[in-house]
């Protein structure tokens, strides 16, 4: 197969919802389809319980197992599918908007009763921005649920992106007794006792008794309705519209019946988009380059103490990836050459020779990679779109075992290289400052730094509003703020300038008092 076959195949997507609406369901019965696993209950649920906020075995085991579903590929109808798996605890909304700077297109899962939740709210936030084709799955239909047009209204106030059903459910709860595929015009009964996929019924005219005779007059005269409706008010299937971020095809069904699903997954490999040109700060790379570029959007220690090795994950985006071959590192200006890296199907990890654009590789890692780092044949890129975000939560770190103060360096240098928090240096005082988007991480960091890099730390309150970017217009202007705000100014990891506010009202003061320095709640601007 060519190159460009190769890249045509590809399809890297992410499954994002708010906990508990059938995320890991989902996943589970996609890689069913594609016989990359054959028994339900593979896929490990890659969420820590609501329970185990301060249960640590808890979080270790979560990280054992999410190396193993962090990409997931399998093959179906000859689409090589990429599934990139997203943490569902919203103290690691980081983690997850970073995975989805490496997607090329994203499904969102819905709880039919619930409907839009705050962690799908912020997540479409992120895929608006970056204009992320979307898919709604709304799930759960064997359970009693909000009516369908309530349910695609609200998605689209809520999540601001226009839909359009492609398929509509025949009641729910007790009295769910299918779907009818508007896509491909027919109709999918459900049974709740029957597990195996059925072939739809063809029903060339929904007029015709014969939707009668398969789910009662009832039924059938309020699907007509519906659909006459749904003709009505929603815009027709436009696959630009989709590409563009516009419009989100949005289908039912039931992950845990596996109901639905599979005329979800047919049209998604009809419909998303093959790997996407990407965006540095030097041009606009796109995949059919011929020579390799990828960036590192993930990266994942060991869990074993004495291998403090790590896993780096980098998207492909142009060209292919060769093991054994020299590449530039951009950010180290240095070449490095990886004799072991890792491709990932379903549950598996193996030794790959190559990769393509659209595929992940993990790169075992002894320390060299940060999150957002380039590797190309030698151009100097920078690859855009992985942004950090200013921190919730704020803590000084202090050194609570001074005979330990490199090992707690060392420690807080890898912790954040890795991205599960982010370092700022006040430059008055010296003092280290961790942000984190939720309580959750100071604990993770905490166990982390004792059990693998055997140092104490200890958390001292700061108060802090926001840790804002400096961008400057006028030089002499930042250099008077400088002078004035010694106290509040800090260095992020890459020695950007950060002003630490503690206040709103101060922040306020700064922007009006600073007309000519902007303050930034991302790193890139
Ligand atoms: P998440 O990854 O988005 O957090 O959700 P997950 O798939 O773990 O699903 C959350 C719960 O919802 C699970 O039940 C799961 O079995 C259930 N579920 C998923 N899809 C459907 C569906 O279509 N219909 C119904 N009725 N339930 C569904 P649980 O009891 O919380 O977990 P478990 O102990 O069964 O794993």
């Amino acid at each position: 197969m060519g190159f460009k076959e190769e890249i045509l195949k590809r399809r890297t997507f992410g499954i994002v919802s708010h906990p508990d609406a059938g995320k890991t369901t989902l996943t589970e019965k996609l890689l069913l389809f594609g016989g990359a696993i054959h028994i339900a209950g593979a896929v490990k649920s890659n969420k820590i319980k609501k329970t185990a906020t301060s249960d640590f075995m808890e979080i270790e085991r979560q990280r054992g197992i999410s190396v193993a579903t962090s990409v997931m590929g399998f093959e179906y109808k000859d689409v090589k599918i990429n599934i990139l798996d997203t943490p569902g605890h919203q103290d690691f909304a980081e983690d997850t908007f970073r995975v989805l700077t490496a997607c090329d297109s994203v499904i969102i899962v819905i709880d039919s009763a619930k409907g839009v939740e705050s962690q799908t709210r912020k997540l479409m936030q992120v895929c608006r921005m970056r204009k992320t084709p979307v898919i709604v799955f709304i799930n759960k239909l064997d359970r009693p649920g909000q009516d369908p047009f309530d349910l695609l209204d609200e998605i689209e106030k809520e999540l601001q992106i226009q839909v359009t059903p492609l398929s509509w459910p025949i009641g729910n709860g007790d009295v769910f007794k299918g779907i009818y595929n508007i896509h491909k015009e027919n109709l999918c009964l459900y049974s709740a006792s029957v597990q195996t996929i059925q072939d739809g019924i063809e029903i060339n005219d929904i007029d015709s008794d014969e939707l009668d005779s398969h789910i009662g007059e009832r039924s059938a005269s309020k699907l007509r309705e519906d659909l006459e409706l749904v003709r009505e008010v929603y815009p027709a299937a436009d696959r630009e519209a989709y590409l563009q971020g516009q419009l989100a095809p949005v289908f039912f069904g039931s992950a845990l019946n596996n109901f639905g699903i599979r005329e979800m997954l047919d049209c998604f490999i009809e419909i998303a988009p093959t790997p996407l040109p990407r965006e540095t700060e030097e041009r606009i790379v796109s995949p059919e380059e011929e020579k390799f570029t990828g960036f590192v959007f993930k990266i994942h220690a060991n869990m074993d103490p004495n291998h403090r090795d790590r896993i780096a994950f980098v998207k492909v985006c142009s060209g292919t990836f060769k093991r054994n071959t020299n590449y530039l590192h951009v950010g180290l200006g240095k070449n490095l050459k990886f004799s072991t890296p890792t491709a990932f199907m379903a549950s598996k990890k193996s030794i790959i020779d190559e990769a393509y654009p659209g595929d992940i590789v993990g790169l075992h890692d002894t320390g060299n990679f940060k999150i957002g780092d380039t590797l190309t044949e030698g151009e100097k890129l920078h690859f855009k779109g992985i942004p950090s975000f200013s921190p919730e939560l704020f803590k000084y770190i202090e050194n609570a075992d001074p005979m330990k103060s490199k090992q707690l360096a060392k420690g807080i240098d890898q912790l954040m290289d890795e991205g599960v928090a982010q370092l700022f240096v006040n430059q008055f005082n010296n003092r280290k400052i961790i942000g984190t988007v939720g309580a959750l991480q100071f604990e993770v960091i905490e166990y982390r730094l004792l059990h693998e890099y055997s140092a104490a730390c200890r958390w001292e309150p700061i108060n802090l509003y926001k840790a804002c970017w400096i961008e400057a217009l006028d030089d002499k202007e930042l250099e008077d703020f400088k002078l004035h705000k010694a106290q509040y100014l800090a260095k992020d990891k890459w020695g950007r300038d950060v002003f630490l506010a503690e206040s709103q009202y101060m922040l306020q003061m700064a922007q009006s008092n600073y007309k000519k320095l902007i303050f930034h709640f991302t790193s890139e601007f």
